[in-house]
């Protein structure tokens, strides 16, 4: 399924930079007065954090990586009826090398579901292996609730009303993408992921025990150091419009390594395809006027797909046509 050559041109090369800042990692035991400050302070500055003690099941963590890795090892003639290039589908196995901006050296199975609904978004899912559906079932419900309730954190850190992040906000689809990153044999020039910023409210990442994501700092990336049974959160720029710019969407990207293969499962709350996302009047005043615009979450959706083809991938072109 990989192409054999995902060669860079030299200006999107990974530079040879390491930076010493490391990103917080926020145990979500410790008291929810200092639980919401940090989630703030670091969403602030870096858009990005990881958590340890989030409620989502040791057992469920340990299951996935056995159905992870199954699924991957199963024949091809199992998958390949998952197999599509057409990014409409809400379901499908697709290739790093298929897409708009560039090839990249990564397989993505991406799987949709609903809540409430999910029972029947379950049966869009693959059989094999015999445990996948019954532990992604598990595993999307409770990722989720860490989601809802790190927005909820959030939402009483910014003095937005409670619940400001149910509802409309989060009631889309939920996606859940598990990436397979070979080994590669390329590795100083093939990257896993471009530099993108996510485009929803808020993604998390499990990412077990093989680096290779980095997040842009102050002009640096900054590498994302493995944290046992942690998940990478970071904010889209749908928290950035929201919360007019308050919160970053911190820029990211995969690179690939040569001697080991890694796997990460991405899961993202989506808005409702009709919800008008704009900056929350609660924190707008004259001092600070909106500097996003609104935009229905299906039409921000598609305009930003649109500028980065036009922009041959350039984050920052995309961004710009959200701010006023
Ligand atoms: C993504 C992403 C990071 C990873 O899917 O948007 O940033 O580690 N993934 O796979
Ligand atoms: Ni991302």
């Amino acid at each position: 399924m990989l192409p054999n050559c995902c060669a860079l041109e030299p200006e999107r090369l990974p530079p040879a930079i390491t930076s010493a800042v490391t990103l917080p990692v926020i145990d979500m035991s410790c008291s929810r007065e200092e639980v919401r400050q940090a989630m703030l302070d670091a969403g602030k500055e870096f858009g990005f954090f990881q958590v340890v003690n989030h409620g989502v099941s040791e057992q469920v963590l340990r299951d996935m990586e056995v159905v992870c890795e199954e699924f991957l090892q199963l024949p091809a003639e199992d998958k390949a009826h998952l197999y599509s290039d057409d990014n409409k589908k809400l379901n499908r196995l697709f290739s790093g090398s298929t897409f708009k901006t560039g090839s990249f050296w990564m397989d993505c199975l991406r799987l949709a579901c609903t809540f409430p609904g999910l029972e029947d978004s379950v049966n869009e899912w693959p059989e094999k292996p015999k445990r996948f559906r019954e532990v992604f079932q598990k595993f999307v419900t409770q990722a989720r609730g860490m989601g809802l309730e790190i927005l909820q954190l959030l939402c009483e850190g910014l003095g937005l009303p409670i619940g400001y992040f149910e509802g409309e906000q989060t009631d889309g689809n939920v996606f859940v993408s598990t990436i397979w990153y070979p080994p590669c044999p390329n590795a100083s020039t093939t990257l896993g992921l471009p530099p993108h910023c996510d485009r929803n409210l808020i993604t998390m990442v499990l990412s077990g025990t093989v680096p290779g994501l980095e997040v842009f700092y102050n002009g640096d990336w900054l590498k994302v150091e493995p944290v046992r049974n942690a998940f990478v959160i970071n904010f889209g720029i749908q928290l950035e419009v929201v919360t007019n710019g308050i919160i970053k969407s911190a820029e990211h990207r995969v690179l690939t390594n040569a001697a080991l293969p890694r796997t990460s499962v991405v899961t993202s709350l989506m808005a409702n395809d009709d919800y008008v996302i704009g900056p929350a009047e609660e924190l707008l005043s004259e001092d600070n006027p909106a500097r996003y615009r609104n935009t229905m979450f299906r039409d921000f959706m598609r305009l930003y797909n649109k500028a980065l083809e036009e922009s041959g991938g350039d984050v920052k072109q995309a961004i710009k046509y959200f701010k006023i």
